[in-house]
């Protein structure tokens, strides 16, 4: 990471500015458009995070429409911007993209480069902003721009020869500037004492009677500064969203950028197009992923893991060469907490199986279809294969868990534990009234509704007794 206020070739510290007053009509949406979500997180928080990268001194969100439940979505924030100074600043109204960072002036300092970036354009990588501010470098004012074959509606970039002039707004543009493919991204870095000043300049004497940013282009150009466009390459740094279709499209575009990440590293994907990671997925050697997989949170998957089709993980770590059959549904709480979700190496999961917060499997546990485990420790080797439900328990090593059988843990005010000590059995459909403890090696009968502890290697049984009436007559009509 990149600290600009010790970096030799950009003087000044860092400031980045955020733009997301805007309404985002075309989202038909009652949720800022900025606070909709690309792989999990919030568009705006994106962009956040990114100047988190680059460890801005300050970062200002501008917000207007929906301003109280963006700035309480940002505050609830991710952990990658936690530390980050943000600044909120409201426009109301919104009278243009000049006037959206005039209201940042208040809260800027002078000394440094302000990088100017939209809310809904959540792409934009760190490594190209630092190349831009490299471009600005303290003295200069510097675009990011790109060639498009179709710039209708973009800002164009007018050059005289090849120095930059001015960026003229697509409804302001005569017929020979709507010829120009070089178009403004949105985003640019300058020094913050000759912005403020600018700013200060701006008019609406335009085609669209809004304060226009892009107007600063020509003040820097009438004072002699000089004008840098950084041209890119890479679409999906600059798109921005601004439909639901658009909103779609990004995610694929994302997801697929992740899907060869991994499989770069290794990870064998059945269909890279078939695969969605909200969040931090890590994988060790030899893993492979079947099609249709979600993930979310912070996931681990160890060597020579196997997650079968159709599967959901949040905050969980699978341990080495565990198996997870598919239409497994793992909901581990936040990750490092208590709540997240633990399987064990050797672990076979699902299919349909359930695992919910707390659930922490130890190795070769057997977790078998229509099984739910919630806030239980499975010590080695214990199984639970069949229609089960496992809450609040400790269960010991090689505990077999019969089909059916439930852990009563909720007494309608109160949750309490059952302990199960090592090598017991549990036989079908029983039901097992917390608190209680099953002694080790002990055997609990099929259909057994246990209420108090049972002794270490006995045959315990709590159910009527069978009986049997000779030459039954059953009734007659
Ligand atoms: C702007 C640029 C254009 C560029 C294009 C790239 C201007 C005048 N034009 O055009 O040169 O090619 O972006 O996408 O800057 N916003 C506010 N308050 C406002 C207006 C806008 O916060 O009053 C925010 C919007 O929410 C959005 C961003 O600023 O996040 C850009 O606004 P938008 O209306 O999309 O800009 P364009 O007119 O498309
Ligand atoms: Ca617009």
């Amino acid at each position: 990471m990149t600290d600009y206020s010790t970096n030799a070739t950009t003087p000044g510290a860092l400031d980045v500015v955020i733009m997301a007053a805007g309404k985002g009509t075309r989202m038909k949406s009652k949720l800022p458009k900025v606070l909709h979500r690309l792989a999990g997180r919030a568009l705006l928080q994106h962009v956040v995070d990114t100047a988190a990268e680059l460890a801005a001194r300050q970062v200002v969100v501008i917000s207007g429409h929906g301003a109280a439940e963006v700035e309480l979505a940002l505050k609830a924030g991710s952990s990658t911007a936690a530390g980050l100074a943000i600044d909120f600043v409201r426009q109301e109204p919104q009278l243009g993209t000049g006037h959206a960072v005039q209201q940042a002036v208040p809260v800027l300092r002078d000394d440094g480069i302000v990088v100017v970036l939209s809310g809904d354009v959540p792409l934009i990588r760190s490594d190209t902003l630092r190349q831009l501010i490299a471009a600005c470098g303290g003295n200069a004012l510097a675009l990011l721009t790109i060639e498009f074959a179709d710039p209708a509606g973009y800002g164009r970039i007018v050059r005289d020869g090849e120095a930059v002039r001015a960026i003229v707004e697509q409804k302001d543009a005569t017929p020979q500037q709507r010829a120009i493919t070089e178009v403004y991204s949105g985003i640019m870095a300058a020094p913050a004492r000759q912005l403020k000043a600018w700013l200060a300049r701006l008019d609406n004497r335009n085609a669209q009677g809004e304060y226009y940013l892009t107007d600063v282009v020509k003040f820097a150009v009438a004072e002699g500064m000089a004008v840098v466009a950084h041209r890119i390459s890479d679409a999906l740094q600059v798109a921005g969203v601004n439909s639901p279709l658009q909103l779609a499209e990004l995610e694929r575009a994302y997801q697929m950028r992740t899907a060869v990440q991994l499989m770069e590293q290794g990870v064998r994907l059945a269909d890279p197009a078939r695969l969605d990671v909200r969040g931090d997925l890590q994988c060790g050697q030899d893993v492979s992923i079947d099609v249709n997989c979600v993930f979310e949170g912070q996931v681990r998957l160890g060597d020579g893991v196997t997650i079968g089709a159709n599967c959901v993980i949040s905050n969980a770590t699978i341990g080495t060469a565990a198996v997870i059959h598919p239409f497994t549904h793992i909901e581990g709480g936040k990750a490092g907490s208590k709540d997240s979700v633990e399987v064990g190496a050797g672990a076979l999961i699902g299919p349909f199986a359930r695992l919910r917060p707390g659930a922490k499997l130890g190795e070769q546990v057997h977790i078998g279809n229509f099984v739910e485990v919630k806030n239980s420790t499975l010590a080695k080797g214990a199984k639970a294969n069949h229609l089960a439900y496992l809450g609040d328990a400790t269960v010991g090593e090689r505990v077999n868990y019969g089909a059916g059988s439930i852990t009563a843990n909720y007494d309608g005010a109160f949750k309490h534990r059952t302990v199960i000590e090592a090598d017991v059995h549990i036989g079908s459909n029983c039901v097992l009234v917390a608190p209680v403890t099953i002694g080790a090696g002990g055997t609990v009968g099929g259909g057994s509704t246990i209420t108090k502890d049972t002794p270490p290697g006995a045959l315990s049984v709590a159910r009527g007794k069978q009986v049997s009436i000779a030459d039954w007559k059953r009734p007659a009509k």
